[in-house]
């Protein structure tokens, strides 16, 4: 996580450039100048993680015999700071030369070529230097790694100033950058040294995100160029993939109607982190395959029934539709309208038999059945049928299914149109799948069927569960946060029958057997409750029904809850103390959870063993159920359930 200054205990007063300054104890000297409006050149210094002082940019005179890095150098009291003499811009100058000398030229660099932001380019404006007319020799070429699909590797123009591994350790938490060779051969390395593409990298981006060089760099997408920022229009949004729901800026090219890249944004919920889903993964947006006007199914294609031959099931053996559903030999502007839809061989470019259904269906086959209208008479259409329905069949006939991934005005009209254009309460949206046991359970135990947390506030906890999710293939940024906290002493307790990668980052790792996830938390509380590690104030003030949990909970000790669950007894002794003796803790479950017969006894669980332990209601303690889709929550707010109206007003009062 970014590191200012540590806990400060009070404040310290010095002199910057002759001005009196006070800043925190244990603030280094570029932040204090920073806080006071002076700048002070850096390379290898990113306000987002701790400095490391390699590469001497930001080196002030502190009065004694050798300059001072101050991005890592602490304040201290009666220190008189000079930030610009001569020798200051001289040693500067001298250090950008000497790295200029090894980089690309400006010409061909990576960085400056695209983006145009190449920060060691931008310090050689400031001092007027020319790499042409150094007379500093160039060295010989370290090359460059193309294995990743996304992002490009220019070792020639690496610096060695470890941004990059520091983002990939310390923000993200994957750990897979480092350093290898010796002497000029010393480079950035992933794993040992593996072609980047070959590597444990996830491609989330965040290295590209902050190498101040041309050495990692984005690679267009589609062809769609990447060039500066102020030439393509920003546009702030958030990431349609999962629930953690990550600000970005998109970089939109729109001539090329297209997204050439996007940057992660700040915003509390996700600290300017992407993963690969959010970083890259929006070419859907520019896809041959998307619908862009109405369409409507032409009369000789009823009666409905599937019409890909895939799904039908009935393809011939040998044939294959790969090539169809390659975007290149998709018709990339009508849609495939063209197709006769009776014509077999124009509708069919192959196929593969047997394949499953449920992937992406022959667009070439199915197209065809379909053509082009206005939005007037496709709203028409769709008023006209609907209205129909409802006065042949009533309101019974009709059901709305919204979508989580819609803006809560979205979620709000759709509902509103379904109940007072249908009279019907049959609305609903894809929390029915995830985690309705989990609201369940969360109305009934705390009133609310929202998260009682943020994601960050993991880093104020001692103890984490997290339980019933693959973090980090399903809420990327949130594991991100999740390793930010192990690294900064919070004991994570990984609960889950598959050992998957969050099973690496916990301190302590349970894999209890599929649908055995109550009696692991009863022996959990019985622990609790047996080494008197509960809040008596809070479960007497707070809580109802604590005696007859008591009672349920004592039928559960730890060895009962190993024969049943298969974790070993002292494991659960372990978590139990762990969690029972944090000063708070937090629990962020997933559908590993919610997803069973007995998904909503699971959530009540979670939330019995944060009440008897006082583990809601203050920073670092809380009950967080991780969301599928990012805006699960504002479409439940918006009563896009059928059993209540928005802000959880019940449909049957
Ligand atoms: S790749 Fe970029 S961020 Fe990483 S060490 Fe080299 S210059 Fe720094
Ligand atoms: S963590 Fe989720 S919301 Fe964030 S970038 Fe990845 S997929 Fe998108
Ligand atoms: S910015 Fe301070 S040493 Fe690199």
């Amino acid at each position: 996580m970014a590191i200012t200054a540590p806990e400060s205990t009070g404040t310290v007063t010095l002199t910057i450039d002759g001005r009196e300054v006070t800043a925190p104890e244990g603030a280094t000297i570029w932040e204090a100048a920073k806080a006071a409006g002076i700048d002070i050149p850096v390379l290898c210094h990113d306000e987002r993680f701790d400095p490391v002082g390699v590469c001497r940019m930001c080196v002030v005179d502190v009065g004694a015999p050798a300059f001072a890095a101050s991005c890592v150098r602490a304040c201290e009291n009666g220190m008189e700071v000079k930030t610009d003499t001569p020798e200051l811009s001289s040693s500067r100058a001298m250090l950008t030369e000497l790295l200029l000398s090894d980089q690309p030229p400006r010409e061909r660099d990576p960085k400056q070529t695209t983006t145009a932001d190449n920060e060691l380019l931008d310090l050689a404006d400031r001092f007027g230097l020319d790499a042409a007319r150094s007379d500093i020799p160039a060295a010989s070429g370290r090359g460059a790694d193309l294995s990743n699909p996304v992002i490009a590797v220019d070792h020639d123009a690496c610096i060695l100033c470890d941004r990059c591994v520091r983002a990939c350790d310390d923000l993200q938490g994957n750990d897979v950058i480092g350093r290898s060779g010796k002497g000029y051969d010393t480079h950035i390395a992933f794993d040992l040294s593996d072609p980047m593409g070959a590597s444990s990298c996830v491609s989330c981006g965040e290295c590209v995100a902050s190498c101040p060089t041309g050495a990692l760099t984005n690679k267009p997408i589609h062809n769609i160029a990447i060039r500066p920022r102020t030439e393509l229009e920003a546009v702030d949004s958030v990431c349609p993939y999962c629930g953690v729901g990550c600000a970005l800026t998109y970089y939109v090219d729109r001539e090329k109607g297209a997204i050439a890249y996007a940057d992660g944004r700040e915003q509390p919920g996700s600290h300017g982190l992407l993963c690969v889903k959010g970083r890259y993964g929006w070419d859907y947006a520019a896809s041959a395959q998307r619908l862009t006007v109405p369409l409507i199914r032409r009369e000789e294609s009823y009666p409905k029934g599937a019409l890909s031959a895939d799904v039908r099931g009935d393809m011939a053996r040998g044939e294959s539709n790969n090539e169809s559903n390659n975007q290149s030999s998709t018709p990339s502007n009508d849609h495939g309208m063209n197709a006769d839809p009776k014509d077999p061989k124009s509708k069919r470019k192959g196929g593969k038999r047997g394949r499953k259904p449920g992937g992406l269906v022959d667009y070439t086959e199915v197209l065809p059945h379909f053509r082009e209208a206005t939005w007037e008479e496709a709203l028409d259409l769709v008023a006209s049928k609907l209205t129909a329905i409802y006065e042949e069949n009533g309101p019974a006939a009709i059901a709305g299914f919204g979508s989580a991934k819609c803006s809560n005005e979205e979620a709000y009209l759709f509902q509103k149109l379904i109940r007072t254009g249908f009279h019907t309460n049959n609305v609903d949206h894809c929390t029915r799948l995830c985690h309705a046991s989990s609201v369940a359970a969360l109305f009934e135990g705390i009133g609310s069927g929202a998260v009682s947390t943020t994601y960050g506030d993991i880093k104020n906890a001692g103890v984490a569960i997290v339980t019933g999710s693959n973090s980090t293939a399903n809420h990327p940024v949130a594991s991100s946060f999740f390793k930010q906290a192990r690294r900064n002493g919070t004991t994570i307790i990984y609960i889950d029958p598959r050992a998957d990668k969050m099973a690496d980052h916990a301190d302590i790792y349970c894999q209890l057997k599929p649908g055995t996830d109550v009696a692991f938390y009863n022996g959990i509380m019985h622990e609790v409750i047996r080494l008197g590690l509960t809040d008596e104030a809070y479960i007497r003030t707070r809580t109802s029904n604590y005696e007859a949990l008591k009672q349920t909970v004592a039928e559960y000790p730890p060895e009962r809850a190993e024969q049943i669950t298969g974790v070993p007894a002292d494991t659960i002794r372990r978590v139990a103390k762990a969690w029972g003796e944090a000063k708070a803790g937090i629990i962020f479950w997933g559908m590993g959870i919610s997803q069973h017969t007995t998904g909503t006894d699971n959530a009540r669980c979670l939330i019995a063993l944060c009440s008897i332990t006082g583990n809601v209601g203050k920073p670092g303690a809380g009950l967080h159920p991780l969301r599928g889709q990012n805006n699960v929550q504002g479409a439940s707010d918006m009563g896009l359930i059928p059993m209540l109206y928005p802000d959880y007003q019940k449909a049957d009062d």
